[in-house]
């Protein structure tokens, strides 16, 4: 065993320092340290890993051939992946707690039929897993759960197991012996994952990780643990709605644009693959204040459903309120709309909904936002078969947005005979080329015009 020593670590960023300090020098956040007993590894404790050994190459005799990658069974985690899981990669899924992440990763291993799977968790019991299993429906059964926190033990099953992948539900909750402090510290999973990243690269078996993801929405844990592991994926949503979205942050296989959408049901997660379809809620009734924008996450388009309601401010302070969209990008645009157009908003309440629970930044929905707030408060309904795809400025400019070809066609696909456009969006597109009627538009005010 080794001598005990005490370290600091900041929470932030994992700097670490002999002595407790106020303000971290690395990340510059206040009142971060933290303290940590760890003993320093003894030469038998660090020689538990092997490391390829890598001699420096010529880069032109080194062959490119593509990195190896397994199928995941799975069309959207694939696609998020770029392509499927990369041997010996570690993946971080990290989302708030109830999310889905265990449901989705066991899944994933229930489906990958053909592959052995090791579904390592230090959260809940093999019954609790075999429970869910049941539930989701086992389709292979090469698939081996453990209960395991230890890290060496993990590797020794490993190594008698001979997964083709290894699942690991949570980085929390691991712990190493080299290192003293509790699981779930910060040196604990620096040292864990770590480990985890040398043995994947060593055996060239894949890793999925858990994380959790403190209240501010950042990853527990360290910076550190993003810049170890190859892709970091979060998984997000509105618990409410069955609808969650798996993003990509990191990705140093493939694109970090790509996104999977995912729909909770009693029996597991399924994958949706024409989002547009469910995200256009039943409207059979057209109302005021609904317009339909024409979206883009990640790569893929997607048409959804923004809803408006103004109504007289009951008291002296009109309230503004916004579900899936930027409250304070709500107020610019009401500003906008009040200063260029002449619309009187300042003393109405403005409540302002995404359909289906999902949060949007794609700045392309600013038209159809207004679309939906001048339909409200001048009581004119939208016809069902306009949608909206712009961007919005403070001179009241609309302005054009990313892949305007894709919300063009995805329009056209679902039916839709109308779509308003900034005029610059014009430049490199044929109007000729689609059916569905092209309208541009340069200011709010034709916007208006367009409505009204
Ligand atoms: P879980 O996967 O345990 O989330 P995490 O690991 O991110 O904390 O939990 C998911 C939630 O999903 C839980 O509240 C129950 C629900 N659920 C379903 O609705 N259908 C299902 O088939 C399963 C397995 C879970
Ligand atoms: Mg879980």
């Amino acid at each position: 065993m080794a001598k005990a020593k005490t370290i600091y670590f900041c929470s932030n960023c994992g700097h670490q320092s002999g002595k407790w300090i106020g303000k971290c020098p690395s990340c510059g956040e206040w009142n971060t340290f933290e303290e940590e007993v760890i003993s320093k590894p003894t030469k038998k404790d660090a020689g538990n890993i092997k490391l390829i050994k890598s001699v420096p190459t010529a880069v032109q005799d080194i062959s490119s051939g593509n990195e190896k990658r397994i199928n995941t069974n799975s069309i959207e985690l694939n696609r998020v992946l770029g392509g499927g899981l990369v041997l010996g990669s570690v993946v971080l899924i990290g989302g708030e707690p109830g999310i889905g992440k265990s449901t989705l990763l066991l899944q994933v291993a229930l489906n990958m039929v053909g592959k052995k799977i090791l579904y390592i968790s230090g959260e809940e019991s093999q019954q609790q897993i075999k429970m869910r299993a049941d539930r989701i429906g086992i389709q292979n059964v090469e698939c081996y759960l453990l209960n395991e926190t230890f890290t060496d033990s993990i590797f020794k099953h490993s190594k008698n197991v001979k997964p083709d992948l290894i699942v690991i539900d949570s980085i929390q909750t691991l712990h190493t012996d080299i290192i003293d402090s509790s699981p779930g510290s910060i040196s604990q999973i620096r040292e864990t994952a770590s480990q985890l990243q040398r043995y994947a690269k060593s055996s060239n078996i894949p890793v999925l990780l858990i994380g959790h993801i403190t209240k501010d929405g950042n990853l527990a844990g360290p910076k550190v643990l993003e810049h170890m592991v190859d892709t970091v994926l979060q998984f997000e949503g509105d618990r409410h709605y069955g609808f969650r979205i798996l993003r990509s942050v990191k990705n140093r296989f493939g694109s970090t644009s790509e996104l999977g959408i995912y729909e909770m049901q009693s029996n597991g997660l399924r994958e949706v693959l024409n989002p547009s379809e469910i995200l256009l809620s039943n409207r059979d009734e057209i109302a005021s204040g609904v317009a339909i924008a024409a979206m883009v996450e990640g790569q893929r388009p997607l048409l959804i459903e923004t809803q408006a309601l103004i109504s007289t401010a009951a008291f002296g302070t009109p309230q503004r309120s916004s579900t899936g969209f930027d409250l304070r990008r709500l107020n610019m645009l009401l500003a906008v709309l009040e200063k260029r157009s002449g619309f009187r908003i300042s003393s109405k309440d403005v409540f302002l909904n995404i359909a289906g629970g999902l949060k949007v930044d794609d700045p392309a929905i600013d038209i159809a936002v207004a679309a939906a707030i001048i339909s409200s408060l001048e009581d004119v309904e939208i016809p069902p078969n306009i949608c909206f795809a712009g961007e919005i400025g403070l001179s009241g400019e609309i302005r054009t947005v990313s892949h305007v070809e894709n919300r063009i066609s995805e329009a056209e696909k679902l039916g839709f005979e109308k779509i308003i456009l900034s005029k610059y969006s014009l430049k490199n597109i044929s109007k000729k080329s689609y059916k569905i009627e092209i309208i541009p538009v340069r200011k709010v005010r034709d916007l208006v015009e367009v409505l009204l």
